[in-house]
């Protein structure tokens, strides 16, 4: 049975939501599952964004049956072939034998790279390329590596919806919601927006501000993205959190402490820091078990708060395993303009805070405050004072 939701006047939602999903990319852990989107167009043609993941095909098809009625889909518009959008279009061009396909070059070899049968129905479109349906006329605009290079954004220059993509998604399934006015985003939804936005597109900072760029002349009525709420309302917050991403902005004051432990004793320096900071008045202070923890939430959190401490012994002579994989993917992920401080711990060789500080030297644009704290294997009334020594470095650097 179908269930869409009209956006306005003549454009549909036709998308679905994996709940069962437990993975994203099989990699990222979504509880509150995801939504692939797709909108229908019905001008003069009819027209279709995207297509969705395999997972929620029939649902697509009951919702794109509903909506044409006894039309046919005369055009089927890509934005972005990764398969949890564009696995559906081989189905597509089954179910509809004359549908038009329109897409960039790169998407247009993607396509065939991962066997999609198009057949010759595919149009090349390019930077500023328009297209008309009727009453409708769209833009092409280019968005190389937001996600993918072969990435574009789709403007509708008659109801001002901007198909944006990737850009502006977020995990969480929609579940009956479409409108960002519709739920609580700022309580409900930012953390897993920053959860997306920082592990799927962190890396490509440079490229979200050029598309931002872009976007910035074009009088933009609704985000329409392939994942999560459709935008038609305030849509300066959403942007300015885009911003603030992209350009590895802080968006809060506050220390993340991430540490790993493996008996309690670097868990307890970490935890003596964190009272240390909040006795001294910086109450905005998270702490999270490296062990514990997916690294997804870790990265979030780093591209969120201004000052980081990492706290982990050594092993192996080198740094404690879960650390050093989030410290690695910071790195893949392009993380940026942040704060550190240093604290290791080891029983007979401590060599992660010297090593961590090594990694760190080798980022863009870290700060990393001096005076690491060394433990030997359980904090002792003498390192009180390092702690302390730590506690009022991050303070004068917050203020
Ligand atoms: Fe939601 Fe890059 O695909």
């Amino acid at each position: 049975m179908y269930c869409v939701r009209k956006v306005t006047d003549d454009l549909y939602w036709v998308g679905g939501n994996d709940n069962r999903l437990s993975l994203f990319e099989n990699i990222h852990p979504i509880p509150r599952g995801v939504s692939y989107n797709s909108y229908l167009l019905l001008d003069e043609k009819t027209v279709l964004f995207d297509t969705v993941d395999w997972s929620v095909c029939h649902q697509f098809f009951d919702n794109i049956e509903a909506v044409l009625g006894d039309r046919t889909l005369d055009y089927l518009i890509i934005n972005h072939v990764e398969p949890d959008h564009a696995a559906c279009i081989e189905e597509i061009i089954l179910h509809y034998p004359d549908v038009k396909i329109i897409s960039s070059k790169k998407a247009d070899l993607f396509m065939h790279q991962f066997g999609f049968c198009t057949d010759n129905r595919i149009t090349e479109v390019k930077e500023g390329d328009t297209a008309s349906f009727g009453k409708h006329e769209v833009t092409f605009v280019s968005a190389p590596m937001v996600h993918w290079p072969e990435a574009m954004v789709t403007y509708d220059t008659t109801n001002g919806a901007l198909f944006s993509a990737d850009a502006f998604g977020t995990f969480g399934s929609l579940n009956g919601k479409l409108f960002n006015d519709e739920m609580d985003f700022d309580r409900d939804w930012i953390d897993d927006a920053r959860r997306y936005y920082t592990n799927i597109v962190g890396k490509y900072g440079l490229q979200v501000q050029a598309l931002l760029k872009k976007a910035s002349k074009l009088d933009i009525k609704f985000i329409c993205p392939l994942h999560g709420p459709v935008w038609r309302n305030n849509l300066g917050y959403f942007l300015d959190k885009y911003d603030k991403w992209s350009s590895y902005e802080p968006e809060e004051k506050g220390v993340l402490i991430v540490y790993g432990s493996m008996y309690g004793n670097t868990e307890n320096a970490a935890t003596i820091l964190a009272a240390k900071l909040i006795e001294k008045g910086i109450t905005n202070v998270k702490m999270y078990d490296v062990s514990k923890t997916h690294v997804s939430y870790l990265i979030s959190e780093s591209f969120k708060y201004s000052h980081i401490v990492l706290a982990c012994p050594t092993y192996n002579l080198n740094i404690y395993p879960p650390m050093l994989d989030y410290l690695m993917d910071m790195k893949a992920l392009n993380l940026q303009k942040r704060t550190f401080a240093i604290l290791g711990n080891g029983t007979w060789a401590p060599q992660s805070a010297k090593l961590i500080h090594e990694f760190l030297d080798n980022m863009k644009e870290m700060d990393v405050l001096e005076d690491d704290m060394i433990v030997t294997s359980s904090v002792k009334d003498n390192n009180i004072d390092s702690i302390n020594v730590i506690a009022d470095n991050i303070i004068k650097s917050i203020n």
